[in-house]
């Protein structure tokens, strides 16, 4: 195929116009051109980070050095300058410096020099974060849903359950001995337990008390919580950015939903290991196609053996619980109240690092933050690298 024959010819009255270097320089895409040899030719900033190397490093290696596990990709590439078609792979696998796998879509777009040497253009797009993101948002969705059956489910229990304890108390009155009274004792006591449960499993329902807030409060208040709880065997750590500014939530709340995530990662230490408490700041953050101006970030990280694989997808709706005796209700509280403040829960694990980060919008409490039209969910405006 003759590639110069595919381009669009300029529109009538629009002269031709290169794009300026510093547009390529600023781009988030990665841009890589390699010669007919595959051998790297020119690249821009965001490429130099995906390489970990600078260009100067880089130009005039062979991109098989540069991305050496990527050989399906490699071989896509030496079709594509045979046959002048270009290509585009969505959730492509890539294999990166040092070690590292990350998932991108990748477009190769084969250009024609003035020379007639052929060359090829690679646009590299990172989507973790958006993946990850993006099964935040369905989680969200289908916890709202499941929040709704237990709402209704929590009133059908609830009112009966209310009739069958008064009864068993006016029946208390009426019998003659002691005995006997033990029974009525055990139906109000199992009344009350199952009302405590029910309760707990709808979730905070009073009204958020907003006031200012410092995140610092919340995380200190949990440490000393936990601090007091724990064995001697485990060791409590926080590193906390003492810049962060106030912002108008729930206090309260939020330490429950600290204490929930924090109460876990002792619980799944077993004894023995490292709890950390951990805040920063992040700029420009999406969080449900809301753009935030600045974000806190407040991290539980814990060196225990890991959220085992069958949960990972649903440790987050209420009742699932890796534990003999969990109501698996913590994390679903804490979802609960993070999103009531704007604000999304995420989290990584595998033995020896399990990493909860709680983001909460800085602005929240103005209504603020813009809505990105059409954003793909909870897409990053920005990346902090912050992973
Ligand atoms: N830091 C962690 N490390 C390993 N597994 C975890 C961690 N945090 C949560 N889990 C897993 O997720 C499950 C759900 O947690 P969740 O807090 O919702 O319920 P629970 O702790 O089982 O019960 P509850 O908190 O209601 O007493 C836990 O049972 C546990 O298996
Ligand atoms: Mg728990």
């Amino acid at each position: 195929m003759d590639i110069a024959k595919e381009q669009m010819p300029p529109k009538a009255g629009i002269m031709p116009k290169s794009l300026p270097q510093h547009i390529l320089e600023n781009l988030n895409t990665a841009v890589l051109l390699v010669d007919g040899n595959l051998t790297l030719s020119a690249l821009n900033p965001a490429g130099e980070m995906l390489l970990e190397t600078g260009s100067r490093q880089a130009i005039g290696q062979p991109l098989a050095h540069l991305l050496p596990r990527n050989q399906a990709l490699l071989e896509a590439m030496h079709q594509t300058l045979v046959s002048g078609h270009p290509f585009t792979e969505h959730g492509l696998r890539l294999g990166v410096p040092v070690n590292r796998w990350i998932t991108v879509d990748c477009t190769v777009t084969p250009v024609t020099r003035a020379d007639g040497f052929c060359e090829l253009i690679l646009e590299i797009n990172p989507i973790d974060r958006l993946l990850r993101l993006a099964r935040e948002e369905s989680r969200h969705d289908q916890h709202a849903a499941s929040r709704a059956v237990i709402r209704g489910l929590a009133h059908e229990i609830k009112n009966p359950l209310g009739g069958l304890r008064g009864a068993a108390q006016l029946l208390e009155r009426e019998l003659p001995s002691e005995s006997l009274k033990e029974y009525t004792r055990i139906i109000i006591h199992e009344a009350d337990r199952l009302r405590n449960l029910v309760d707990r499993m709808v979730g905070p329902n009073t009204p958020l008390r907003k006031q200012p807030t410092n995140i610092h409060q919340v995380m200190d208040h949990v440490r000393r919580l936990i601090r007091a709880e724990v064995s001697r065997g485990i060791r409590i750590e926080h590193d906390f950015d003492p810049s962060i500014p106030e912002f108008v939530a729930d206090a309260e709340q939020l330490i429950q939903a600290v204490l929930n995530i924090a109460r876990n990662a002792v619980q799944a230490l077993n004894g023995e290991g490292t709890v950390r408490f951990r805040t920063r700041i992040e700029r420009q953050l999406t969080i449900d196609q809301k753009r935030h101006r600045l974000v806190v970030r407040a991290e539980i990280e814990d060196n225990g053996p890991g959220i085992p694989d069958e949960l990972r997808e649903s440790i987050f709706y209420p009742m699932v619980t890796g534990k003999p005796d969990g109501t698996g209700l913590g994390l679903s509280i804490a979802q609960d109240i993070v999103h009531q403040h704007g604000g999304m829960i995420e989290f990584t694990s595998r033995p020896q690092q399990t990493l909860f980060r709680i983001y909460l919008p800085l602005d929240a409490g103005h209504g603020a933050g813009v809505a990105v039209p059409g954003a793909v969910a909870g897409k990053i405006a920005k990346e902090n690298g912050n992973g």
